[in-house]
C-alpha cells in the first residue's frame, strides 16, 4: 500500500505542466496494434494505468519502447493471445482491446475489465455495437470470460441509447476495419475521442464527425504506420486549477487547452473566483472568498464526472450552500465521509450532496477510494491544517502523473511512501 502524507496550508507557487490525457492514452496505446506498422505516441502521460496497457502489449508479443512521453509501439509480430484475467482486471482500459483485436483479428478472448468502484460499469452498449457490425458474443462457462468472433465485420448504423466514451470508441476501432460504412449516431462527444480519431485517420482510417454526436466511418483493408501526439489531460489540469484557487499564489498551469475546461471556467466565473488566460496557459491565485454555486456532472461539454470529486472540495470553502449532483456513476461520493471527517458539512442523499460552506478542514487519517476521490482528498490535505493521511494512495498514481513532485515543485510539503 501507498500513503501519502501532506502537510496543509502551503502556497502554491510557480508553473505545474500538465502531461498528456489519461483517457485518451489509454485507448491511442491500443488502437496502436490495429496498425501493420509502428505507430508512435508523444507526450503519454507517466501513469500507473498506461503502464497495466503495456503490460498487455508485451502480453500480446507487441514490441514496446518508451522513453520519458514517447512510445514506438510495433505490432507487426501481434499475436492474438488470450487476455489472461489479472491483466483485464488491471484497469477499465483494458476493454479497448475488446475492438482493436475485433478489428484486427475477428476475434478476441478477454475478461471483464476492471477500474474504479464508481458504480456499476456494464459494457453492453460495447458489445452491442459489435454485434451489430456482425459480431457474436458468448461468455465461457464461468460467465467471465468474453469470447467476441465475426465471420466479417460489416458497417452499420449504430445508435447509442447512452453517449458513452468506451462504447464510442471501441465500436469506432471495431469499425475501422470493417467492410462498408458505420454511423455511431449519439457518439459521446469528449474530445479525447477526436484525438483518437486522429490517430486512426493517420494510420489510414476514413473517420469523420468525432466531437460530434453522429461519427461516420468508412471502413479500410489495412492500417498503416503512424504518430499522434497525446492531447493535454483537462481533468488533471481542473484539479490543479481548483487546488490554485485555494492556495495559489500566481500559480500557472501550463499546457493546457482553456475551451477544454469551459465548464470548470464558467462555475469559477459564477463563484468570483479570479484567474488569468495567459499564453500556454492560466495563472491562479487563491481568491480568499468566493460564493457557493450548484454543480451538475454531465457528459461533455457539460461539468465533467471526474472534477466532480475535486469541485466538491472546492465548495467547502465557498460561503453558503451548494448543491452538488452527480449524474453518470452512481458511487462517487466516497470521498465525502473522509471529508465530513476532516470537518466539512456535507449531507449526502444517493448520488446528490448538499455542501454547506465555510468549513476549516483538519488534517485526519483518510483512504482514497478511487482515483478522482483520492485526487480531492489530496486536494482537501493541501488546505487542511495538520497532517494529512492518504492510505491506498496508488489509486491517485492511476492517474496522475508525479503528481507529489508537481505539487512538490511549486510548494506542497506532500510527499508519498510504501508502507
Ligand atoms: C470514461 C472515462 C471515465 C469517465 C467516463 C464518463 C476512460 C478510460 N474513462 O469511462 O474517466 O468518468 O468516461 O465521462 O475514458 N454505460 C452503460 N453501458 C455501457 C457503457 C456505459 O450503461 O456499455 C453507462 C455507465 O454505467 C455510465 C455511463 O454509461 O453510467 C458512462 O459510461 P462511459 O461513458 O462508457 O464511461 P467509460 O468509458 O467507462
Amino acid at each position: 500500500m501507498k500513503q501519502i502524507i501532506i502537510e496543509g496550508k502551503n502556497k502554491l507557487s510557480g508553473t505545474i505542466n500538465i502531461g498528456g490525457a489519461k483517457n485518451s492514452a489509454v485507448a491511442l496505446i491500443p488502437a496502436a496494434i490495429m496498425a501493420d506498422g509502428v505507430v508512435k505516441l508523444s507526450n503519454v502521460p507517466r501513469i500507473s494505468d498506461a503502464d497495466a496497457l503495456t503490460a498487455i502489449l508485451k502480453f500480446l508479443n507487441v514490441d514496446v519502447n518508451f522513453e520519458e512521453d514517447k512510445y514506438t509501439i510495433d505490432a507487426r509480430n501481434l499475436q492474438n493471445n488470450v487476455i489472461p484475467e489479472d491483466l483485464s482486471t488491471r484497469l477499465r482500459a483494458s476493454y479497448y482491446f475488446m475492438g482493436a483485436l475485433l478489428a484486427r483479428f475477428k476475434h478476441v478472448e478477454i475478461y471483464f475489465p476492471g477500474g474504479c468502484n464508481i458504480g456499476a460499469r456494464p459494457i453492453d452498449l460495447h458489445l452491442k455495437g459489435f454485434e451489430a457490425l456482425g459480431a457474436t458474443v458468448t461468455k465461457d462457462e464461468n460467465n467471465s470470460k468474453y469470447i467476441i468472433d465475426a465471420q466479417e465485420l460489416t458497417g452499420s448504423d449504430i445508435h447509442l441509447d447512452f453517449a458513452s466514451v468506451g462504447a464510442t470508441i471501441n465500436i469506432m476501432f471495431a469499425a475501422t476495419l470493417a467492410k462498408g460504412v458505420t454511423k455511431i449516431y449519439n457518439a459521446a462527444q469528449e474530445v479525447e475521442i477526436i484525438n483518437i480519431a486522429e490517430l486512426l485517420n493517420n494510420m489510414g482510417a476514413n473517420i469523420k464527425g468525432a466531437g460530434t454526436n453522429v461519427i461516420t466511418i468508412e471502413g479500410v483493408e489495412h492500417l498503416h504506420s503512424a504518430s499522434v501526439s497525446v492531447i493535454c489531460d483537462r481533468i488533471e489540469a481542473g484539479t490543479y486549477l481548483i487546488m490554485g484557487a485555494l492556495l495559489g499564489d500566481n500559480l500557472k498551469i501550463m499546457g493546457i487547452e482553456p475551451e477544454y475546461l469551459q465548464s470548470l471556467l464558467d462555475k469559477f466565473q459564477k463563484m468570483n473566483i479570479k484567474y488569468d488566460i495567459i499564453p500556454g496557459g492560466i495563472m491562479i491565485s487563491q481568491t480568499p472568498s468566493f460564493l457557493s454555486t450548484d454543480v451538475k456532472t454531465d457528459v461533455y461539454p457539460e461539468f465533467p464526472t471526474d472534477l466532480g470529486q475535486p469541485m466538491s472540495v472546492l465548495l467547502t470553502q465557498a460561503s453558503g450552500i451548494s448543491h452538488f449532483e452527480e449524474t453518470i456513476w452512481e458511487s462517487r461520493m466516497g470521498h465525502i465521509k473522509y471529508l465530513n471527517m476532516m470537518g466539512a458539512n456535507i449531507e449526502v442523499n444517493g448520488m446528490k450532496a448538499l455542501i454547506k460552506g465555510t468549513t476549516p478542514l483538519t488534517g485526519k487519517e483518510i483512504v482514497a477510494t478511487d482515483l478522482r476521490a483520492g485526487a480531492a482528498l489530496v486536494t482537501a490535505g493541501l488546505i487542511a491544517s495538520g497532517t494529512t493521511i492518504i492510505n491506498d494512495a496508488e489509486h491517485i498514481l492511476r492517474g496522475y502523473e508525479r503528481i507529489i513532485n508537481k505539487l512538490s515543485n511549486v510548494g506542497a510539503k506532500i510527499k508519498i511512501i510504501d508502507c
